[in-house]
């Protein structure tokens, strides 16, 4: 069936809900113009693949290739704003009495729609640290972005090592808060909504599962086929920034009785 054809399920679904966890991946920013972490090798990083670059070795290798690459994607989500699919996520928080959005995304655009609790498992282009940690694990340095070169990596106020994005590169470990916090919710909610994610990269991909296991109801929103949609129970195969704000129209009416 047609996405606009099971929109009124989905909001019957969600509408019944008391606790809804979401897991959103980069098709939910796709519509606002950013690259999935794969596209973004348009042009002049054309000839590097994203797992040469997103790496600690990468990074200790040639600081300021990796640098100016995070600088590059960090000058496409400045330039871009949040979509209607953000905001119609963030408008969920109305409808259920218990809302968590945890996301893949690095790009704080959950933030910046409104959404009040979001977690993120891969960090955040916006935020920097230390590559050596040296004031403590994954302690933030304030940087004015508008004042450091863009294509060497700034050294470390307080030690001599070079400030890195806090994002998660390949091979390093996930926040361990953002982990628990996630299988928690996963683990707790009576329905999750999986938007925009291949769900090929692991601990996320696991999410719908432990949700499933648990007892919840899964809603997938992506246009095409992934690893999530042989067991969800309704899938909404259109973009996010169509579905979602139809499906909170369709809360809306509910609501208004
Ligand atoms: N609306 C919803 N989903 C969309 C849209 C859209 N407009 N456009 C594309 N998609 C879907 C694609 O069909 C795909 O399933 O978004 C998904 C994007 O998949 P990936 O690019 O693999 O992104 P993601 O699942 O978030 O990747 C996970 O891998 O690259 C690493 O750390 C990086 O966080 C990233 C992680």
């Amino acid at each position: 069936m047609s996405w606009p054809e099971l929109v009124e399920d989905a909001a019957q679904i969600i509408h019944q809900a008391q606790h809804l966890t979401l897991s959103t991946g980069a098709g939910m920013s796709k519509e606002s113009g950013v690259p999935t972490f794969r596209d973004a090798h348009e042009g002049l990083w054309e000839k590097y693949k994203p797992e040469e670059l997103a790496t600690p070795q990468a990074f200790q290798r040639n600081p300021d290739l990796v640098w100016s690459w995070y600088m590059f994607r960090l000058d496409l989500v400045s330039g871009a704003e949040p979509n209607a699919g953000h905001r119609a996520v963030a408008a969920l928080d109305a409808f259920v009495p218990k809302v968590t959005v945890i996301t893949q995304n690095i790009d704080s655009f959950h933030q910046l729609s409104g959404s009040v609790d979001v977690v993120e498992l891969h960090g955040n282009i916006r935020r920097f640290r230390c590559f050596d940690n040296c004031q403590g694990p994954r302690t933030i340095i304030d940087l004015a972005t508008s004042e450091v070169s863009k294509e060497i990596a700034p050294p470390c106020p307080h030690c001599d090592a070079r400030v890195r994005p806090d994002v998660v590169w390949y091979g390093e470990t996930l926040p361990e808060w953002a982990i628990k916090r996630a299988f928690e919710e996963a683990a707790a909610c009576d329905v999750m909504l999986v938007i925009g994610t291949s769900g090929l990269v692991n601990p996320a991909a696991r999410l719908p599962q432990v949700a499933k296991e648990a007892g919840a109801t899964i809603i997938e929103v992506n246009p095409s086929f992934s690893m999530v949609t042989p067991i969800a129970d309704l899938v909404l195969e259109g973009p996010a920034g169509e579905v979602m704000p139809a499906i909170v129209a369709a809360l809306g009416k509910r609501a208004a009785g």
